[in-house]
């Protein structure tokens, strides 16, 4: 199987479990919510469908390794490696907002490869695979043209447990603020990734992240025409906690602005 022959069997896989999610949604109660850590709620739902992703993501490709975020599978050291966030926007689900994911992102040596979000209350689902081009229900997507910072529309998300870096976080904030469109906070990293992907955000930026929030927004990114790196301007950014990403036109201005709040802090 090629990449873009993955590419669409992670689709429907995506579309199987998401319905699973969406089902469960309606009779969701707050009894179920459980807590791994301060503000870091999960509950049956999220560890069902990452069973699901799972196991038949072995079976697509069976020597792959895994780093899951609910610990269904944790296996290193092989080409391939998937990076799966059953349901990003966890928060957003609990409390019946619509806007939450499936995240799956594949590594192979080390590099993203592909990735799927499957934004499931509008069934958007973007995916992309490397050299392939980027897609959202199967129209290609790209980047949007805007070239400056005062005419973008910025995406980000709140720190809610690591809080060391509130001031550079509140300054930047404060800045665009004042110089861009305006700031949204969707609830989901995916999905903030899927839209600057598709021309709806000219940038995200957030800290504090995980690599499976991040693994499959990054490849959507790249391949429909945009930049992302870390707040220092290298690519340590599935792994490194910080990301940005944005259109090429803006990224250098995105990234200034960044790097000047940031800088001292980092
Ligand atoms: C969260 C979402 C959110 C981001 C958090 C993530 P979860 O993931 O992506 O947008 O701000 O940092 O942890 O917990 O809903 O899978
Ligand atoms: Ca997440
Ligand atoms: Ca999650």
């Amino acid at each position: 199987m090629n990449l873009a022959d993955i590419c669409h069997a992670v689709t429907r896989l995506t579309s199987d479990v998401g319905q699973f999610i969406l089902a469960e949604r309606l009779s969701f109660q707050s009894s179920a919510i459980e807590r791994k850590g301060h503000n870091d709620l999960v509950s049956y739902v999220d560890k069902e469908a990452e069973s699901r992703l799972v196991e038949q993501l072995t079976e697509l490709i069976p020597d792959a390794g895994f780093l899951t975020e609910e610990n269904t599978k944790q296996v290193q050291g092989k080409s391939y490696c998937w990076i799966i966030d059953p349901l990003d926007g966890t928060t957003n689900f609990i409390h019946g907002i619509p806007c939450f994911c499936i995240s799956i992102g594949l590594h192979y040596e080390g590099q993203p490869v592909l990735g799927v979000v499957h934004e499931l209350n509008l069934n958007e689902c973007f995916y992309a695979w490397k050299n392939g081009g980027a897609y959202l229900n199967g129209k290609k997507i790209r980047v949007s043209e805007v070239s400056v910072v005062s005419d973008s529309l910025i995406a980000t998300g709140f720190p809610y447990h690591d809080y060391n870096r509130m001031k550079p976080y509140m300054e930047v904030f404060d800045h665009l603020m004042h110089h861009s469109h305006g700031l949204r906070r969707l609830g989901s990293a995916a999905a903030d990734l899927a839209y600057t992907a598709a021309g709806r955000f000219e940038a995200f930026y957030e800290y504090g992240l995980n690599p499976w929030d991040v693994a499959a927004g990054v490849v959507l990114v790249q391949e429909a025409g945009g930049v992302v790196s870390d707040f220092s301007g290298t690519d340590n950014h599935t792994f490194g906690k910080e990301i940005i990403a944005s259109n090429a036109k803006i990224y250098p201005e995105f990234l200034e602005i960044i790097q000047e709040k940031f800088g001292a802090d980092r």
